[in-house]
């Protein structure tokens, strides 16, 4: 991270209420709607909450999650999260850089929301979003957030929502998406839930090959297969049967 991008996240988290994540009913309403698409999935093992700032979202994250990791690369944020919460047992902390961070166990639910466009470029936010897409289990959830690419732009940052929401749709399967609006030009974010393929894609690929089944896999994560023969039919059930096991 570049030291001036830094140095403005310190600045901002010395403040009483950094970015008015409290105080601004629009982030209010932001945390709700993120809130909601986290529960999408039902109970919440072990979650990942990227970019804590001063705890505002993991407030209402927490009680929902048996474990979740918090991870954020300025030691204040840590620090005031970690004093407004109590510092309760099933929450672990982390200083660090999410582009470089590696945990030991992957998550069933990632949450990021205006952290990506904090990074120098479009390179460094694709680098930090396939690093979250390896700690996602199988069938984990990934919740996205940001204000959109004109703002960001507008705010000396690379890209914001839609570029990142392009590239996720590379590497997840979207399954929802909602946009936020307040009264302001810079209140404008969306925010999208997307899932990961219950069995990395790779296997299946190799396991229709091996069937010689000729099939189209789009990057959204849809599979439509060219008319294929009877035979290569009987191969597909059996493969729905060897999956559903
Ligand atoms: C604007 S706040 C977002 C807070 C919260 N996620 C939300 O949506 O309300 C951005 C937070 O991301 C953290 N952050 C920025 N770049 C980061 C990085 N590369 N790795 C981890 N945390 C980062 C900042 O320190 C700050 O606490």
């Amino acid at each position: 991270m570049q030291d001036q991008n830094y140095q403005s996240l310190h600045l901002e988290l010395a403040a009483d209420d950094p970015w008015r994540l409290d105080g601004n009913p629009f982030e209010r309403q932001r945390h709700a709607q993120m809130l909601r698409l986290s529960l999408c999935q039902g109970s919440i093992t072990n979650a990942l909450e990227v970019g804590c700032a001063a705890g505002a979202f993991t407030e209402r994250l927490a009680p929902h999650c048996r474990r979740l990791t918090v991870i954020d690369v300025v030691p204040k944020a840590i620090a005031r999260t970690r004093l407004r919460m109590n510092d309760p047992s099933h929450i672990s902390w982390v200083v660090g850089d999410v582009q470089q961070f590696s945990p030991e166990e992957p998550f069933d639910l990632i949450v990021v929301a205006e952290v990506l466009y904090y990074l120098e470029s479009v390179a460094e936010m694709r680098a930090a979003i396939s690093n979250l897409v390896s700690m996602l289990a199988p069938g984990g959830h990934l919740v996205f957030g940001s204000a959109r690419d004109a703002a960001c732009r507008r705010w000396g940052h690379a890209a914001g929502a839609e570029t990142v929401i392009a590239m996720l749709n590379e590497m997840l399967i979207q399954v929802d998406r909602q946009q936020c609006q307040g009264a302001s030009v810079n209140e404008d974010c969306l925010l999208a839930r997307f899932r990961s393929p219950v069995r990395p894609s790779h296997e299946s690929t190799s396991a229709q090959q091996k069937a010689g089944i000729p099939a189209v896999v789009h990057l959204d994560g849809s599979a439509r297969l060219q008319p294929i023969s009877r035979t290569s039919l009987h191969k597909v059930a059996e493969l729905l049967v060897d999956y559903e096991n």
